[in-house]
């Protein structure tokens, strides 16, 4: 029997956490599966085989990894499966990072997969469900970026497109370098291409990803940089351009001076800031300090006055203390950011800040980390009420589920924007189309308003 005669109607479905680079992951593992006659289904109880894409850049995510594998245990299989058990697969980071461990503290666990080994999927069901037992494939550090995988986007209109894997800058705190390898950059000729092929197929909304897209290229000969990228990609005419993430020790005069240049490169831009204390930024081996982050600030919102900003912060750094909390407050305050992702900071085993000192008690943690999301949210409101009486362009993406005579996209700037539906009109016929709003609410996380063009 053949790969696809074992796989064939096999149904699968996907629990998918951490960044984008694992939401991509999911995409292409979809594909893939697909193409090897799997069927997606949309629930856990209807599916044969599961695959959970992990995340363990924080210790929270790894302890509901453990209690959700084993719940599933209790979830019988769609009604006619052939199967005697479903097929439970681990990937994504916490894959990589455990692998045949995994099989030994979770009994139910068939395939663990490193991040690396992503096309290796089919095979590796194949050889349970015609062998038994366990299959697990980690690859360490592949030199190749195995991006040439069909994929089944979860929104067709909108498209991530990576352009590095890895991470060669070793914060401290940080365990996405050992679990994502180091920092490859794939030919700007098959980014290009790739990203000529979306827009070909209709897709309206291209997002260029790597953990810092900024670095593009250091490992590449010839002299292309992520601001020759960013120019080519939006030379193919795509409607929205947008990357992320950006280190800011390596965003360059050209790609700040281009969001002033491409009228499709969109006015948001995510540039994490982790703490606004030098101290604490050179502890966390960030190697910027907030004056030359500031700077960027002053800089962006000169190219591009109506820039929103987007941030992610730490509290809690093994010897925060009460002045350098205060320093990342004051940063907070000042740049007037659209949004901030705060987390409170989590011991990761393996990585140097793991070893540092911290007698920060718990509920100091806590307070100052509640302090700061207030002002988040006070300083979010603050961005989004400036967008009242405007006309934004809106890219829907359906209706809102909570309320569906509502439909939601977002804005150039990245915000939330709800409409109603004009009467009569069904929302599919919204779906992956900009639309013209006038924006008559602002609310901390979304604007509203009405449509201006049908
Ligand atoms: N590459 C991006 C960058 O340079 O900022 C971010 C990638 S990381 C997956 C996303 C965010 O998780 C980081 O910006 C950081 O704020 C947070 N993070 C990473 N490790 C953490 C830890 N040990 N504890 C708490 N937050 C952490
Ligand atoms: Fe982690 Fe730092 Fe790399 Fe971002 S740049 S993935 S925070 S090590
Ligand atoms: Fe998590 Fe891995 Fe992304 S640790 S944040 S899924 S790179």
């Amino acid at each position: 029997m053949t790969m696809n005669d074992i796989l064939t109607n096999k149904t699968f479905y996907t629990f998918t956490y951490g960044c984008q680079m694992n939401e991509h992951d999911s995409e292409r593992i979809a594909g893939l599966l697909e193409s090897c006659g799997c069927v997606p289904v949309s629930t856990l109880e209807e599916s044969e085989i599961v695959i959970f894409m992990t995340c363990c850049v924080r210790e929270r995510a790894d302890i509901r990894l453990m209690g959700q594998v084993s719940t599933i245990k209790g979830v019988p299989l769609p009604e006619g499966s052939a199967l005697d058990k479903r097929i439970v697969c681990i990937g994504g980071c916490i894959g990589q990072r455990d692998g045949i461990a995994l099989t030994e503290t979770l009994d139910n666990v068939d395939v663990v997969f490193g991040t690396q080994n992503i096309e290796r999927l089919p095979y590796l069901i194949t050889g349970v469900l015609s062998q038994g037992g366990h299959f697990v494939e980690i690859e360490q550090d592949s030199d190749s970026f195995s991006t040439d995988l069909p994929s089944d986007r979860e929104k067709p209109w909108s498209a991530w497109l990576p352009i590095t894997v890895g991470c060669d800058n070793f914060c401290t705190f940080c365990i996405v370098p050992y679990v994502r390898g180091r920092e490859r950059s794939r030919a700007i000729e098959d980014v290009v291409m790739n990203a000529e092929a979306y827009v070909a197929e209709g897709v309206k909304e291209i997002t260029l990803l790597g953990q810092n897209v900024n670095s593009y290229g250091r490992d590449l000969y010839g002299s292309p940089r992520f601001a020759d990228v960013l120019k080519a990609v939006a030379a193919t005419g795509v409607e929205r351009l947008r990357f992320a993430t950006s280190h800011p020790k390596d965003l360059t005069d050209e790609v700040i001076a281009a969001f002033g240049e491409l009228d499709n490169l969109m006015p948001a831009l995510h540039l994490p800031v982790q703490s606004g204390s030098d101290r604490i930024l050179e502890d966390m081996n960030r190697t910027y300090d907030s004056a030359h982050y500031l700077g960027l600030v002053r800089k962006l919102r000169a190219s591009c006055p109506d820039i929103a900003l987007s941030t992610d912060v730490i509290v809690g750094f093994p010897g925060e203390t009460e002045e350098d909390f205060q320093a990342t407050y004051d940063l907070i305050e000042s740049v007037g950011y659209s949004q901030v992702f705060t987390f409170i900071y989590s011991r990761r085993e393996g990585t140097p800040a793991a070893d540092m000192f911290d007698d920060t008690p718990r509920d100091v943690i806590q307070r100052r980390f509640d302090r700061l999301v207030e002002l988040v949210q006070r300083k979010a409101l603050e961005q989004n009420r400036r967008f009242l009486g405007r006309d934004l362009d809106v890219l829907f993406e359906g209706p809102s589920r909570r309320d569906p005579s509502m439909l939601v996209g977002h804005s150039p700037h990245n915000v939330t924007v709800h409409a109603p539906l004009p009467a009569g009109m069904d929302a599919s016929a919204f779906v992956g189309r900009t639309c013209l709003v006038h924006i008559d609410e602002a609310k901390t996380w979304y604007l509203s308003g009405t449509l201006v063009e049908r």
